[in-house]
């Protein structure tokens, strides 16, 4: 049984894999609408239940839409509905129940700790829907947007991040080792990168590099990444994280500094760190990206269901 827990911790042969069973699908689709099934429905009766601990919009329906499309169905739950949520039962208990209704598990969690205790659990698969330290559906995802706009392996492209140290960039240095890519992370001082992370991926990645400068970070990039300032229950003193990020927004004139036909992309949903003349220019990618999270998120499913082909 396959879980989707971290980037960190899957073969980059099976990424790859991934990768190329979404580019496939993908193509192979391309006259059907949103309900219709692909050739074959390989997940033909299958349960997806999702959970969500926090709000969502793209992850619900593009995980709603993967499974449809593959033959299967979702049941979407809110854990404060259940039992579990309002302390009545036990996580231990919840797994079993979920494995023996369902055939798969998606979960967005406001603790990494959960996650893992549902894995111990659970007799199947798990995908993290974005936790605390990471959002590894999204960053695969990305990866896939990349090559799709640059028509390369994102190992011969620059990528830069601007923005916080948060879930996110962790899946996309996670990625920068599995996928051997130049990363570029521009951030204020007081926001470093996770630290043991950060140091589990310089030892492979040699091409990781935090500035606190944007101009810095952005210089000769490809793509630039960027995310909210505020993540989801954030705790933190808002006024002081938006003021600490000030001068860490996209602008024309950052963009400047990067390659001539470098592309933006934010995972969405977003908040002031970007300016709307980028995010509206041709330069951004942003639908695309989130279009995508279907396609990559399918073939995500078949590798847990052990049906990637
Ligand atoms: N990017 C992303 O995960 O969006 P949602 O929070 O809307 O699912
Ligand atoms: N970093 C953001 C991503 C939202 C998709 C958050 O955790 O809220």
């Amino acid at each position: 049984m396959k879980h989707f827990i971290n980037l960190k911790d899957i073969a980059v042969k099976d990424l790859r894999k991934i990768l190329v069973d979404a580019k496939k699908r993908k193509a192979d689709r391309q006259n059907l609408n949103h309900l219709q099934t692909d050739k074959g429905a390989p997940l033909k009766g299958k349960l997806l239940i999702q959970m969500f601990e926090k709000s969502s919009l793209r992850t619900r329906l593009s995980f709603y839409l993967a499974i449809k499309q593959l033959g299967g169905g979702t049941l979407t739950l809110r854990s404060n509905e259940l039992h579990l949520g309002e302390g009545g039962e036990s996580i231990a208990d919840t797994a079993k129940i979920l494995s023996t209704y369902g055939d798969g598990f998606m979960l967005r969690t406001d603790s990494d700790l959960k996650i893992e205790n549902f894995k111990k659990y659970m007799t199947i698969p798990i995908i993290n829907g974005l936790s605390p330290l990471s959002h590894p559906t999204q960053i695969l995802s990305d990866i896939y947007t990349v090559e799709e706009i640059k028509k390369k392996p994102i190992s011969k492209l620059n990528i830069a991040w601007i923005g916080d140290s948060n879930n996110v960039l962790n899946s996309l240095i996670s990625a920068s080792v599995k996928f051997n890519f130049k990363l570029s992370i521009g951030c204020p001082k007081n926001y470093q990168p996770n630290k043991s992370l950060l140091a589990w991926a310089e030892k492979t990645n040699k091409k990781i590099y935090v500035y606190h400068d944007t101009k810095k970070a952005v210089f000769n990039a490809d793509v630039i990444f960027s995310d909210k300032v505020i993540s989801l229950n954030d705790k933190v003193n808002k006024k002081k994280k938006l003021s600490d990020f000030k001068k860490f927004r996209i602008t024309q004139k950052l963009l400047s500094y990067a390659k001539k036909d470098c592309s933006f992309l934010h995972c969405l949903p977003r908040g002031n760190e970007v300016d709307e003349m980028v995010f509206f220019s041709k330069k951004s990618k942003v639908w695309q990206q989130a279009l995508n999270r279907i396609h990559v998120q399918k073939s995500i499913l078949l590798y847990c269901f052990g049906k990637l082909r």
